[in-house]
């Protein structure tokens, strides 16, 4: 157990990728739980691409004012308890931030922490990511906006990621024709070779939207879509009358002081039903989802790859990890 509490703070809010500094190790001491209050011991980071947001500008949650510990989710075990909704030794996921221990309170229910039960055969780190906040939206994504059909071509950008990867399968396992696209041949391979994905492009070849052409001969009835910006474009072009589009993330743009530019007109030339998702907004189907994935994960019909960086202080890097393509599948940094 170490004696202080590590701690990244935003001292800056970060131009392009997270430079030196913009986040910076801070040592603070162990906080000392209140009556209705749990001190947990953050074990697993969760990386969300939302962080950089965050950093950047009030969205659906106010941007982390500067100064304040990095707002993140995690993993933590409880290590005292003063309530009894929690008790030593429990594992809770929840906003823990970037630091090594939290203190939960249950009065506030903003911080929506929620037991993880223990499934065998299920690591923690699962929480996190197929079984967590990114399976939950590649689930509901899926099956409230997309509702795939047997024989539908879908489309999802970000593929190779922890959100796109598990929405591709779950399109697969529906009977659709999968085409994912991802940066680089090592990830187009695992798309098609492990997840069983139809077909993969890289976007980073010359001739990518010619593939994608060629892998989508009947069009596309949906675009799970994660990147935005000229991916999203290009899909867009791909799409067959009264398609839906399913708005996860727009990644390209998060790192870019400029809005993304979209082929608007698109949408009503080709009658495209288009919604924007916001996993917190189903939060309280958080059981039903896991549960689902689960049965597919122990089934053998879903796949799930992590990515796991090592220490604390490493956060900030595995941040840019995600905005590089340095990842594959759901990213998360062991704190210690
Ligand atoms: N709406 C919601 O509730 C919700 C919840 C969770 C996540 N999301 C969104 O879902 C998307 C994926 O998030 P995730 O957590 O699963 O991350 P992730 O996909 O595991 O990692 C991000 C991936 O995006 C790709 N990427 C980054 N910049 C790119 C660019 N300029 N052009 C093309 N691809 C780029 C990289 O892969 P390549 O190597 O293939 O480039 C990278 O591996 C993000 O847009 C995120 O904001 C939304």
């Amino acid at each position: 157990m170490t004696q202080t509490n590590r701690q990244l703070v935003l001292r800056a809010r970060p131009k392009g990728l997270l430079a030196q500094g913009d986040l910076q190790l801070a040592e603070a001491a162990i906080p000392s739980p209140a009556e209705g209050q749990v001190l947990a011991r953050v074990k697993y980071l969760s990386i969300d691409p939302t962080m950089r947001v965050w950093m950047a500008t009030d969205s659906y949650l106010p941007a982390v004012g500067i100064g304040e510990v990095m707002r993140a989710a995690g993993l933590a075990e409880v290590v005292e308890s003063r309530t009894k909704e929690f008790k030593k030794g429990d594992k809770v996921v929840g906003l823990t931030g970037l630091q090594d221990y939290c203190v939960i309170d249950t009065a506030n229910k903003a911080a929506r922490f929620q037991k993880v039960p223990p499934i065998p055969f299920i690591s923690d780190t699962a929480f996190l990511g197929v079984l967590g906040l990114t399976g939950l939206t590649a689930y509901f994504g899926m099956m409230e906006i997309a509702k795939p059909q047997k024989g539908e071509t879908l489309v999802v950008s970000a593929a190779a990621g922890a959100t796109g990867s598990i929405a591709g399968q779950i399109g697969r396992i529906h009977g659709c024709r999968v085409v994912g696209i991802a940066g680089g041949a090592e990830k187009c391979k695992w798309l098609t070779e492990e997840l069983g994905f139809d077909a993969a492009i890289d976007y980073k070849a010359a001739d990518w939207k010619a593939k994608l052409a060629e892998a989508t001969p009947k069009g596309v009835d949906i675009n799970y879509e994660n990147v935005g910006g000229e991916i999203m474009n290009a899909v867009l072009e791909r799409m067959n009358l009264h398609g839906r589009v399913v708005l996860c993330g727009f990644i390209s743009g998060y790192t870019k002081a400029e809005p993304e530019v979209l082929s608007a007109g698109l949408l009503i030339v080709k009658r495209l039903k288009v919604q924007g998702l916001l996993v917190l907004d189903y939060l309280d189907r958080f059981m039903e989802a896991a549960t689902q994935l689960g049965k597919w994960k122990m089934f053998g019909k879903l796949k799930d790859r992590e990515t796991i960086v090592e220490g604390l202080e490493k956060a900030p890097e595995a941040i840019n990890m995600l905005f590089t393509g340095g990842n594959i599948g759901k990213t998360i940094v062991k704190v210690s």
